[in-house]
């Protein structure tokens, strides 16, 4: 059988490694084109004596160069444009985007343009864009994969989307369920990135921590299974066992159970339409599980669950702003220059202030994503 031609956005990240871990395990089912990653240059060095890329992208020109001299039989790349140019490549069967932030809207961009099918793991492109890579997607004929585990789940419940009535997202509920608000207002990065199921990278560590993490699932699920927001539903589950469940019309529910490990949506994504055993190390059990708690969102402790789902309901350019500012709260908080409970009161700030273009453009959306961002740092100074 052809090997699949694979390339992976953003390999040295969390997602990344993990996706080279579940590949390592089924070589024979793939052959790696390309590696992308941002600073971690002994990481990638790592990957491309192991996987043998044929092409290789990372942030910076100067370390491309260096990468270049030690490796003269691959094809280096930098920055963002290295990115579409290896997301052009008609080779690729599949692409994984697993970067973090905006920087995965433009490459995802590019290969539902050149009709190569995506495994998503940056859910920030679909709720800054999410119209329109739905719609480019679909005219190209393009598969868009969830790897995020919850919508992962949806995508293995649903059998016919048109008579399906709710989403039930799950969520373990992060490092603070239950501290009191004044403990979340004094919380340091450490104490936020400290969470408790789940091993990844910072940024969504702590939009886990503050719920605006679900907030961007909502808006993600909405594009990608044509939801309405009304029938979106976020539960708390902190076992992180049920991924996320469906109801249908009928009132049949299906979940999805598994145990925590974000190989099995990598795989899943990967591999689909096949399921194999793959990197399966162990079988669930319901007797080791023993509990299945499930509660509601406190949203006043959580405010940015309120503010996503607000935004997503706006529309428009709203999602953009609330993504912008988010992401740039994010990185100020992890600098220490603002407490963690700021980051709702800076989004609802630049939310408040955003104009509204329904159906922005991508020029547009791009546009207001640099603006919103120049303004919330000029906000947090
Ligand atoms: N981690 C999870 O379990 C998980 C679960 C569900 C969804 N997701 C989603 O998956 C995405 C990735 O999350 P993550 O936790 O894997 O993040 P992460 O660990 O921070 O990894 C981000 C990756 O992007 C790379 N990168 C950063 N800037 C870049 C640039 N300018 N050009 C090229 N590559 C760049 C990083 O490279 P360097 O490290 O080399 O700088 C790294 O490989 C996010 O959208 C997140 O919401 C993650």
């Amino acid at each position: 059988m052809k090997k699949k031609q694979i390339s992976i956005i953003g390999s040295t990240g969390s997602i990344g490694t993990q996706a080279l871990e579940v590949i390592e395990k089924i070589r024979d089912k793939f052959e790696i084109l390309a590696l992308a990653g941002g600073d971690n240059i002994e990481l990638i060095n790592k990957q491309i004596r192991q996987f043998k890329p044929k092409t290789v992208c990372v942030k910076s020109f100067e370390a491309k160069t260096r990468l270049e001299k030690e490796f003269p039989d691959v094809k280096l790349l930098g920055g963002d444009e290295g990115l579409e140019e290896i997301c052009s490549n008609k080779e690729n069967d599949l692409i994984v985007i697993a970067v973090s932030g905006k920087i995965g809207l433009k490459p995802t961009l590019a290969a539902v343009k050149n009709k190569i099918n995506i495994a998503l793991a940056n859910k920030e492109t679909l709720v800054m864009a999410g119209e329109i890579v739905m719609k480019t997607a679909k005219e190209n004929g393009v598969n868009i994969l969830p790897i995020d585990s919850e919508h992962c789940a949806i995508h293995q419940c649903i059998k016919n989307i048109a008579n399906v009535e709710r989403l039930i997202i799950t969520a373990s509920g992060g490092p603070f369920l239950n501290k009191s608000i004044d403990e979340i207002k004094n919380a340091t990065p450490e104490q936020t990135l400290a969470h408790p199921q789940w091993n990844m990278g910072k940024k969504i560590t702590v939009d886990s921590a503050t719920l605006m993490n679900k907030g961007l699932e909502v808006i993600e699920a909405h594009h990608l299974f044509g939801i309405s927001y009304e029938n979106i539903d976020v539960i708390i589950h902190p076992q992180s066992l049920v991924h996320s469940a469906i109801e249908y019309v009928d009132g049949s529910v299906i979940a999805q159970i598994g145990l925590p490990s974000m190989h099995i949506p990598i795989q899943y994504a990967l591999t689909y339409p096949e399921r194999i055993e793959g990197i399966k190390s162990k079988s669930f059990s319901f007797l080791d599980a023993k509990r299945f708690d499930f509660e509601q969102p406190d949203l006043e402790k959580f405010p940015c669950l309120k503010l996503a789902y607000a935004a997503g309901e706006a529309g428009g350019i709203a999602p953009v702003c609330l993504n912008a500012a988010n992401e740039e709260a994010v990185f100020a908080f992890l600098q220490g220059k603002i407490k963690l409970y700021e980051i709702s009161q800076i989004v609802e700030k630049m939310l408040s202030q955003h104009t509204t273009v329904k159906s922005p453009s991508i020029e547009e959306v791009f546009e207001i994503d640099s603006e919103i961002r120049a303004k919330t740092i000029e906000l947090i100074r």
